[in-house]
Order: structure tokens, then C-alpha cells, then sequence
């Protein structure tokens, strides 16, 4: 059975007390929610994360939202894995298309930060999907093969098979555009079946694919039902802690 996972990525929102409050809810309402087989993660900012670990990491488990490929040294402003597990997280999104558009990641340097998150031990929540122009000139499946094929695909089978996807198409982040279950449930079969062909069938079996872009409470019960979603990740609504909560509970619906 693949474990379910919904994980918030809070992205650069929430002030310290903002968010040592809000995770405080998130972990009682959660709490009474969670399943046995069921994870939920909130990626913080990085200044939350030692505080947040402390608070409440085993009911609620804590990720980064970016990590540097090196483990230490002259790199001015920048936090390492090595960093992001001493205080107590388990998990790191890595190659979020934000990143990619804003910081100029490409596949390469991704594929060197999430060498650098598996070495210190941390599950990476590696991110893929099309920009609207790729999704309207039915260029999608191709353009999530070569991210794929280009940064994660290169790693030792053992190592692939800790890590988590997440397909994120960016048409649909933060626009309230969601992708419908079928689209995404496309996605996602295709996803596991380049998994397969790259790795075999019981590594691609057991690979949780999570969908972000624009999951709410309203659609998340639809798209956690589909065969190849094990869950989402969060962006707006996990800034809510009944929002994120109901997203939690709507694996039960
Ligand atoms: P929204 O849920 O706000 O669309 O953001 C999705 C996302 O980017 C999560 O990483």
C-alpha cells in the first residue's frame, strides 16, 4: 500500500507567531483525523522549522521548501540539508516550478539538491509540471519525461524509491484553476508507468504521487480517489487549519 500524504508548502507566508500558531491548530485538528496510513507534512519557512519540529514533528511532520545541493561553506545565505535535518525535519520539497521560475533551478542542480537531501536523510518532494503554453500545445507528457528523465531519473534505484513526486501543473497553482481528476489522473498513470519502465513495476507501485495546483476541501475527496493520486500538495488552503484539516480528512470521504 502506498502511504498518503498531504503536505502543505506554506511558501513565503506566516511571521513567526503567525506560524508557531497556526501550526499549533493544524496539529490538534489533525490529530483526531489522521489514519495509520496517512502522512501529513507542513514545509515551512526555514526560520519556523526548529520551532515547529519541537512543537508537534511526529503528529505533524516538517519540511523545508528548498535545500543547497552542498552540505556547508561559503555559500552566503544559503541552508543545507545537512541544516534542515539537524533541526528535526523529515522532509524537503525540491524543484518547485516557483523555484524553478524565479531562482533558476534546471534539472541538473535539482538533481544535485536532491542527492544532497537523500545523503542527510531526507525524504525530497520532487516537483514536476507543465506551464500552460506546454498543457494547450500538447506538449505536457514530454515535458514531464525530460524533468523527470533529466533530474530524478538518474539516481540509484534504492535511492528513487524514497522519494515523493508531486505533479504540480502551473497553470493551475495559486489560480484557482484546478486540474480536473481525469486530467491528472492521466498524469499521474503516465508518471508511474515511465517509473516502471525506468525501474520496474514494484518500485513505480510504491511511489507516492501527490497533485498540487489549486486543492481545496471542495475538490480533494475527487482527486485523492483516483487511482494513481496518493494525495496533494497544499499551497493556499494549507494556510487555513480547517482547510487543511478537511483536506486530510477527505482520503475518509
Ligand atoms: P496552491 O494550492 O495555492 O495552488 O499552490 C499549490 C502549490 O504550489 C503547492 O506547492
Amino acid at each position: 500500500m502506498r502511504k498518503k500524504i498531504v503536505a502543505g508548502n506554506w511558501k513565503m507566508n506566516m511571521d513567526y507567531a503567525d506560524g508557531i500558531s497556526l501550526f499549533s491548530e493544524i496539529v490538534n485538528m489533525v490529530r483526531d483525523e489522521k489514519n495509520g496510513d496517512q502522512e501529513a507534512i507542513i514545509c515551512a519557512p526555514f526560520i519556523h522549522l526548529n520551532s515547529l519540529a519541537k512543537l508537534g514533528g511526529t503528529i505533524v511532520h516538517i519540511g523545508a521548501q528548498n535545500c543547497h545541493q552542498n552540505e556547508s561553506g561559503a555559500y552566503t545565505g544559503e541552508i543545507s540539508a545537512k541544516m534542515i535535518k539537524s533541526v528535526g525535519c523529515s522532509y524537503v520539497i525540491i524543484g518547485h516550478s516557483e523555484r524553478r521560475q524565479y531562482f533558476a533551478e534546471t534539472d541538473a542542480l535539482l538533481a544535485e539538491k536532491t542527492k544532497a537531501a537523500l545523503a542527510n536523510g531526507l525524504t525530497p518532494i520532487f516537483c514536476i509540471g507543465e506551464t500552460l503554453d506546454e498543457r494547450n500545445n500538447g506538449d505536457y507528457f514530454n515535458v514531464i519525461k525530460s524533468q523527470l528523465t533529466n533530474a530524478v531519473f538518474g539516481l540509484a534505484a534504492e535511492d528513487f524509491s524514497k522519494v515523493i513526486l508531486a505533479y504540480e501543473p502551473v497553470w493551475a497553482i495559486g489560480t484557482g484553476l484546478t486540474a480536473s481528476s481525469d486530467q491528472a489522473q492521466e498524469v499521474h498513470a503516465f508518471i508511474r508507468s515511465e517509473i516502471a519502465a525506468q525501474f520496474g513495476s514494484e518500485i513505480a507501485e510504491g511511489i507516492s504521487i501527490l497533485y498540487g495546483g489549486s486543492c481545496n476541501p471542495k475538490n480533494a475527496a475527487e482527486l485523492f480517489a483516483q487511482q494513481d493520486i496518493d494525495g496533494g500538495l497544499i499551497g493556499g488552503a494549507s494556510l487555513k487549519s480547517r482547510d487543511f484539516t478537511d483536506i486530510v480528512k477527505a482520503f475518509n470521504a
